[in-house]
C-alpha cells in the first residue's frame, strides 16, 4: 500500500463463490466452504497488517437457512469447529471475536461456543473481527424496529413522541451493529454484483468492490488491490466537494 493511501477502519466481506470454485474442481460444494476458511485467515492477517479496525464477512444468510440441510449442518459445524480451532492464535493476536445476527436460530452447542468466545476475547483491541451468521439485512432492521417501537409505546406519551422522533442515530442503536461504525468498503467476491439482503442500512455509503475471484481464490493481494481501489474513491455523502 501507498504510505498516503486512506485504511478504512471498517472493511467487510461477502465471501461467495465456494460453490462454485468446489465445482469447478469437480469437488463437493463443501469443499469449498472448508477452503474458504483459510482464506478468512489470510484476510484477517492482511487487515491487521494494514491497520483496519474491524473486518467483518457475511458467512451466512437467513436465506442461506433454506439450503439443503447437510450443506446447513457442515456450514454450522465448519463455524464451531474454525472457532475452537483459531481460539488460541485470535487470543495471541489480540483479535475481539464477535458473531452478530439473529443467533437465537444457531444451535445451542453452536451459541455457546460463540458467547464463550466472545467473552473471552472481550477485551482484545488491535483489530475486531465480526462474522455475520443468520443475518439479514431486513430481519436487521426489522427487529430493530420493533424494539425501538415498544420503547415508546409502553410510556403513556410514546405514540406521540415517536410520531416526531427523527433521530437515525438512537434507532441505529438497537441494529445488532450497535457501536461499529459503517463499513467503509464492502468487497463481495464470485463476480455477483449485488448485496443479497446484506448491511441494507449499515451499507447506505460504503464504496462497493466486486472481485471476480471466488472467495477460496482471494488471496493478500486481493484484499490489498481492494484497499487500493478505496483509496482511490472520493466519498461525497451526497455533498458537493
Ligand atoms: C458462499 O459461497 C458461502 C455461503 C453463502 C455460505 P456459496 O456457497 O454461495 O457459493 P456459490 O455462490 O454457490 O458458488
Ligand atoms: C450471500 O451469498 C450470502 C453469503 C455470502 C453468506 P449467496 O450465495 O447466499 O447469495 P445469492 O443467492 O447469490 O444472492
Ligand atoms: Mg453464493
Amino acid at each position: 500500500m501507498e504510505k498516503d493511501s486512506k485504511i478504512p477502519a471498517h472493511v467487510s466481506i461477502i465471501m461467495d463463490g465456494n460453490g462454485r470454485w468446489a465445482r469447478e474442481r469437480g469437488q463437493e460444494r463443501v469443499s469449498g466452504h472448508k477452503k474458504g476458511v483459510e482464506s478468512v485467515r489470510t484476510c484477517l492477517e492482511a487487515a491487521v497488517e494494514a491497520g483496519v479496525k474491524y473486518l467483518s464477512l457475511y458467512a451466512f444468510s437467513e436465506e442461506n437457512w433454506d439450503r439443503p440441510k447437510t450443506e446447513v449442518d457442515f456450514l454450522m459445524k465448519l463455524m464451531f469447529d474454525s472457532i475452537s480451532a483459531e481460539m488460541e492464535s485470535l487470543m495471541k493476536n489480540g483479535v475481539r471475536f464477535r458473531v452478530l445476527g439473529n443467533k437465537a436460530r444457531l444451535n445451542p452447542v453452536l451459541q455457546d461456543a460463540v458467547a464463550g468466545m466472545e467473552n473471552m476475547s472481550r477485551n482484545n483491541d488491535r483489530i475486531e473481527l465480526i462474522v455475520f451468521l443468520s443475518y439479514s439485512g431486513r430481519w436487521d432492521i426489522f427487529q430493530a424496529a420493533k424494539k425501538f417501537a415498544y420503547q415508546y409505546l409502553s410510556q403513556p406519551d410514546g405514540m406521540e413522541r415517536l410520531e416526531k422522533e427523527n433521530d437515525f442515530a438512537a434507532f441505529s442503536q438497537f441494529l445488532v451493529t450497535d457501536g461499529v461504525p459503517d463499513p467503509d468498503l464492502i468487497i463481495r467476491t464470485s463476480g455477483e454484483k449485488r448485496l443479497s439482503n446484506y448491511l441494507l442500512w449499515q451499507g447506505a455509503y460504503s464504496e462497493l468492490v466486486f472481485v471476480d475471484k471466488n472467495w477460496p481464490d482471494f488471496g493478500k493481494e486481493d484484499f490489498f488491490n481492494a484497499l487500493s481501489e478505496y483509496s482511490s474513491r472520493d466519498r461525497r455523502y451526497g455533498k458537493v466537494k
